[in-house]
């Protein structure tokens, strides 16, 4: 694929947040986008230059849609395989149905990391509820049992201890295959978020440090608190994971900061296919966006600087917080983001803000 032009569409399958971010995004580059969601008031279809409400089963609004765009690419991961394919017989997508069929999946997050070579928390694979209990035996308690498919926010997850009952944690996941994995005593979590172009160019932001509440993601800071070489690894883990993926597009690495003898260690958590919640902060934060740096990768275009420019804290809006949106809006330093929701249903991401700093170097 040639860079498209000024003026070519880019579909975007999904029309959330990220979606709505993504075309922002294009649109200052130039690039029009066509978001295609079932639900009709999708966030992103009022930054849209067009949109489709139809579900992901339709084939021919699949069709339609495909036929209108120069490329498609996704802004949540779990897009339906059958969907992917269907527009992928008609319209590049990127990134391909491959990084979806992965990360969709924690299993084979985990297999792909056993194969690198990469660490993460022990885990067990759990297909039924009697599997569980020689699980729970094999691994060292406290655990969290974890749906395979479809889990976010820390949904689809129950942990469990040696008191817990196993066919409660199991009908409290959904009754589905899952896998079963050791709760890890982290020092924190942080997060690469990466881009990947389709010649296998790379380029990360710097690491991001996040911290969750109830499953959810509360505050993202940078820089992080971990050693130089700790964050160097971290990127590298990220640069062999969307290596072997041959992802094109951004992506994001979630890992856990374990200390050890006064040493730092990176457990693998996640991948998400996708620009993420962890990278908001770039919008303000660097020279170019994780949603410019996406759209520059799926569109061909050369993949933008990536570098920090000022130190930053996101926050996310969750909930009945986005009401402080005034008081928010009048703070010196403060980037307010909302993301034109109308219910704000508890546990929903209705924005989120982002303080900026002086820059200072990474310790
Ligand atoms: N094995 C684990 N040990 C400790 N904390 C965990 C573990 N797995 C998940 N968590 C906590 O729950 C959060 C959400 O879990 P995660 O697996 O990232 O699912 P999702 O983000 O899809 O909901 C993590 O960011 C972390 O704070
Ligand atoms: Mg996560």
């Amino acid at each position: 694929l040639t860079p498209l032009s000024p003026g070519s569409t880019i579909g975007i399958l999904g029309g959330g947040q990220l979606g709505r971010m993504l075309a922002i995004a294009a649109a200052q580059l130039g690039l029009r986008c066509h978001v295609y969601c079932p639900d009709a008031s999708s966030p992103a279809f009022e930054v849209a230059a067009k949109y489709t409400v139809a579900p992901y089963e339709n084939t021919a609004a699949l069709d339609a849609f495909a036929k209108d765009c120069d490329v498609v690419t996704c802004e949540f991961e779990n897009v339906p395989a059958a969907t992917l394919a269907r527009v992928s017989t008609q319209c590049v997508v990127r990134p391909s149905a491959h990084s979806f069929a992965i990360c969709q999946d924690r299993r084979a997050e985990k297999e792909l990391a056993v194969k690198l070579g990469i660490d993460s928390a022990a885990w067990r694979d759990v297909p039924t509820l009697a599997e569980l209990d020689t699980a729970l035996g094999e691994l060292a308690v406290p655990s969290i049992l974890k749906s395979r498919h479809l889990g976010y926010d820390g949904k689809g997850q129950a942990r469990l201890d040696s008191m817990s009952s196993t066919s409660r944690a199991w009908a409290a996941i959904g009754n589905a295959p899952s896998i079963l994995e050791a709760l890890v005593p982290f020092a924190r979590e942080v997060s690469v978020i990466a881009v990947r172009d389709a010649g296998g160019n790379f380029a990360a932001y710097d690491v991001t440090e996040n911290i969750h509440k109830g499953g959810i993601l509360h505050t993202s800071r940078v820089p992080a608190s971990i050693a130089a070489e700790t964050a160097q690894s971290a990127v590298d883990i990220a640069l062999r994971i969307g290596n072997a993926l041959g992802h094109v597009g951004v992506f994001a690495v979630e890992m856990f900061v374990i200390e050890e003898g006064g040493a730092e260690r990176l457990l693998v958590n996640e991948i998400a296919p996708r620009v993420h919640n962890t990278g908001h902060w770039t919008i303000e934060g660097c020279v170019a966006s994780q949603f410019e740096a996406h759209i520059r990768a799926v569109a061909g275009w050369p993949l933008p600087d990536t570098a920090r420019i000022a130190d930053a804290e996101m926050t996310n809006l969750i909930g009945a917080d986005a009401e402080a949106w005034a008081a928010i809006a009048a703070e010196p330093g403060a980037a307010l983001h909302l993301y034109g929701k109308t219910e704000a249903r508890s546990g929903r991401k209705m924005g989120h803000v982002t303080r900026l700093r002086m820059y200072s170097k990474p310790v």
